[in-house]
């Protein structure tokens, strides 16, 4: 067992980050549910704990509250922005309403020393998003920052309590990664044991004992997750594991191939099911893009029911289930009484919950994505699987606005193959890229004729979480290029543009 940090959530939209922030500094740290009582958490034995924000007011009644008795075991704990407010609200402190919210990058001032900010300099701009503030620090606590409009941060030292009103496990806190450093290192005085190669290791022992020599099926998407859940299945039980990849015929350029050609070397069966004509039936005359999504999660499902009826009595589903799929869903890993509860394939629109499989392996819920790319890569799977950009799971079929056909996907793979030559080996490449066929046509003229063609949309964009997103102000140069050869090597595109919308307002697929 790892020291552990516990970070306990309030509804705080950044309680992954922390997590994942804590993890970064080689300390494991697991999230759970702010309520959780004090006899679970000694069970757990943190050396540490973080709380986290949240959107509530804490004077409001209903408000999120942690076991008050957590603030006196002794666990030095840190309260970020309401985890700050919870703390000292609970200790006889008080917290009101700020004149004057403060949301975005604000200047804070240091006002005496602190552990929390050794090596910090200041002053330094910290990601504030908060109305409320402390207005008055329960008894033993001292301000140790402050800004124009709160205090920043306090502490009492003895009590190892700290609290920040800002959020120092985001990117926009200059030094944020240091002060958390700071508490998981001089306050919590962790030993940084927590190293992802011994995930491996300790997988595949436990993968052994659970499965024996019984046989697994997993849905293989060619995503990161299912790629690399099948390789560390292949390694902890070879010739036991059957993947089955559904082909619906909306993957890019090559891309079922080189997943048929990665995964039949592996120590592992493959199925590779062409359902393409199927899927395109099913599309037939479908223009909204809800019911191409339904339709396609539906059919997927059908697929997979035959080829796993067809393959007998397979006691195990494996799923690329990573941990922030069971943070959503509340804690996660449950099973029912009549069998597995299985978890949406969230690739897909859903795998049927009620199949009775008489178990579930999901040995990548430990982790984060960017854990699951380091573990791929020690599994010694193929950079392009690695580092593969999010794909929707009904692929191309929802970036071909309107009405799916054979001829239009094979329009759009083109002008996709064209893009990601193009930016694949760029410095600085956007985060996400990929073309759309939209269903507008242009006038153009190619030689001396008049021509009357679709219109290809670029989308590239910039992005740490895939949840928002910024445009990517790729080069004219670049553009240009792509735009000629697009027009140039595909007879029937009319013209390209290029879409410079964010998220919000606009999501990063069109359909
Ligand atoms: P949106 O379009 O919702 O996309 O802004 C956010 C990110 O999610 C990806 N995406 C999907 N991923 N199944 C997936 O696994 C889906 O149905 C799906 N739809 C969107 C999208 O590519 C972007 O990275």
């Amino acid at each position: 067992m790892n020291e552990t940090i516990l970070v306990l959530d309030f509804g705080g939209q950044y309680k992954e980050l922390i997590a994942r922030a804590v993890r970064g500094l080689r300390v494991y740290s697991e999230i759970r549910p702010g309520q959780l009582s004090v006899d679970e958490i000694k069970l757990i034995n943190p050396i540490g704990i973080i709380l986290t924000g949240g959107p509530n007011s804490v004077y409001l009644s209903g408000a999120p509250q942690c076991d008050p008795a957590l603030l006196t075991l002794g666990i030095p704990i840190l309260g970020i922005c309401y985890g700050m407010q919870m703390m000292c609200h609970t200790l006889g402190g008080r917290v009101a309403p700020g004149s004057a919210g403060e949301y975005g990058r604000v200047p804070v001032t240091i006002t005496s020393p602190s552990a929390l900010f050794r090596d910090t300099k200041e002053p330094f701009t910290a990601l504030m998003s908060h109305r409320d503030i402390v207005t008055h620090l329960p008894k033993g606590f001292a301000m140790t920052a402050s800004t124009t409009n709160c205090i920043a941060a306090c502490e009492n030292t003895s009590k190892k309590l700290f609290g920040v009103q800002f959020h120092p496990e985001t990117k926009h806190t200059q030094g944020g990664r240091e002060i958390i450093r700071n508490f998981l290192f001089d306050v919590c005085h962790a030993a940084g044991d927590y190293v992802l190669g011994d995930y491996i290791e300790t997988q595949i022992t436990r993968i052994r004992q659970r499965v024996g020599d019984k046989k697994v099926l997993l849905a293989l998407s060619g995503g990161v997750d299912s790629s690399v859940c099948a390789n560390l299945l292949s390694k902890a039980i070879p010739g036991q594991l059957t993947c089955v990849f559904v082909d619906h015929g909306f993957m890019r350029r090559n891309e079922g191939d080189e997943i048929e050609r990665v995964f039949s070397k592996r120590d592992l069966r493959f199925i590779r099911v062409n359902a393409r004509e199927r899927f395109l039936a099913k599309l037939k005359g479908v223009t909204d893009p809800e019911t191409k999504r339904r339709l396609i999660g539906e059919e997927f499902v059908r697929v997979f029911e035959e080829e796993s009826a067809k393959l007998g009595d397979i006691p195990f589903l494996a799923q690329g289930t990573i941990y922030p799929d069971v943070v959503e869903s509340g804690g996660g890993g449950t099973h029912g009484a009549g069998g597995a509860v299985i978890k949406s394939h969230h690739n897909v629109g859903g795998l049927p919950e009620d199949r009775a499989f008489a178990d579930v392996l999901e040995p990548l819920s430990g982790l984060f994505k960017d854990e699951v790319r380091i573990l791929g890569e020690k599994l010694g799977l193929p950079a392009f699987l690695v580092n593969r950009q999010p794909f929707p799971g009904p692929g191309l079929a929802i970036r071909v606005m309107g009405e799916v056909t054979e001829e239009k996907l094979e329009l759009l793979r083109r002008a996709d193959a064209v893009l990601r030559e193009e930016l694949d080996g760029i410095r600085r490449r956007p985060n996400q890229y990929f073309a759309v066929l939209t269903d507008t046509r242009s006038v153009g003229v190619k030689g001396d004729d008049r021509t009357y063609d679709p219109v290809i949309a670029i989308r590239a964009v910039t992005t740490d979480d895939f949840m928002t997103c910024e445009y990517t102000p790729l080069s004219h140069k670049i553009l240009c290029r792509i735009a000629s050869r697009i027009t140039s090597e595909i007879p029937n595109v009319s013209r390209v543009v290029y879409d410079i919308t964010s998220k919000p307002p606009a999501t990063v697929e069109w359909e």
